[in-house]
């Protein structure tokens, strides 16, 4: 691992970068010790399923792009998955979506209680704080900027007021303006942050990265609500047609299929025009994006 850390020309020439950051950061994972027992275990059980790890391989694949030392955004890349872990408990719940399969197993309220999920959610968040706060890379300018950045990106104004919007949604009829603007908070802020919080740490940060930034966030959500409607159960290893039962207002439901996919092949034209102006044609992290607008989970 230590070679990876002036990195660019390693995952350059590494054809599996991209498992290489997926080992990275599921090793930074087991290394949050837990206890076995107590609130410790439905915790554990959150994040020991892995997911794709977009968030951090995003953050790991900017920092590489900027030749930023990797791990300088190893407590970051950390924080982000384990906030979203959290919010994914809560999305869960009854009293938000109402899912009973999460990476292609019970969720967490299904697999012990509800208040477990409640409170595992909760402990997740001051964890990924901690996290950075505890960090030996990174000097305390650093993380304070950082810090206040991931609470601005999670908090009322950001993740959670898109969170509040879409459960809202469920009862009116928003325009897609309204939609998009939901997703830019409930979604995209914090894949932005995955690839903003290198920037900010090398002072590299300009308007094509945040371009690119919001390409990449906006289209995930509409990805995830196109496979919604499009990919089964055991592909998606969550509950295919969810959205419609739960009356959400997503494009692909509001305005069919055909129009989502072309409204997605445009955020990818845009990205790969930033990805150009930012001259990464040749970077892992072009192959990752184009491979993130193919995803089919
Ligand atoms: C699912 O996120 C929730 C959304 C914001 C669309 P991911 O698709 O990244 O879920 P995991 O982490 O891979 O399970
Ligand atoms: C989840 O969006 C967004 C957040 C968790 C903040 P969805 O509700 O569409 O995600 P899935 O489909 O349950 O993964
Ligand atoms: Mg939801
Ligand atoms: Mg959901
Ligand atoms: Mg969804």
């Amino acid at each position: 691992m230590g070679q990876l850390n002036h990195s660019t020309k390693v995952i350059l020439n590494n054809q599996n970068f991209e498992s290489i950051l997926f080992e990275r950061i599921n090793k930074n994972i087991r290394n949050i010790s837990l206890k076995k027992d107590l609130i410790d275990e439905p915790i554990n059980y959150s994040l020991s399923n892995p997911g794709k790890r977009v968030r951090p391989i995003l953050a790991y694949l900017t920092a590489d792009a900027v030749e930023l030392d990797l791990q300088k955004i190893d407590s970051v890349a950390t924080a982000i998955e384990v906030m979203h872990t959290y919010s994914l408990v809560h999305d869960d719940l009854p009293c938000m979506d109402n899912d009973s399969l999460r990476r292609g197993k019970p969720t967490l309220h299904i697999k012990y209680n509800e208040s477990s999920a409640v409170l595992a959610g909760d402990a997740l968040q001051s964890l990924a704080i901690l996290l950075i706060a505890e960090d030996k890379y990174l000097d305390t300018s650093e993380k304070i900027t950082l810090i206040k950045s991931l609470c601005e990106t999670v908090g009322h104004n950001g993740m959670i007021l898109g969170q509040y919007l879409d459960l809202k949604f469920e009862d009116t009829n928003p325009s897609n303006t309204e939609i998009i603007e939901m997703y830019g908070l409930k979604t995209s802020l914090l894949i932005e942050f995955s690839i903003i919080s290198p920037l900010i740490i090398c002072n590299k940060l300009n308007d094509d990265w945040k371009d690119l930034a919001r390409c990449i966030g906006i289209s995930f959500q509409l990805i995830d609500d196109l496979i919604d409607v499009t990919q089964p159960t055991e592909i998606i290893g969550k509950t295919a047609s969810k959205d419609i039962e739960s009356k959400k207002k997503t494009l692909p439901l509001t305005e069919g299929i055909g129009k989502s996919q072309k409204i997605i092949e445009e955020y990818k034209l845009k990205a790969f025009e930033k990805l150009h102006i930012l001259d990464l044609d040749s970077h892992p992290l072009k192959k990752y994006v184009d491979d993130l607008f193919r995803r089919v989970n």
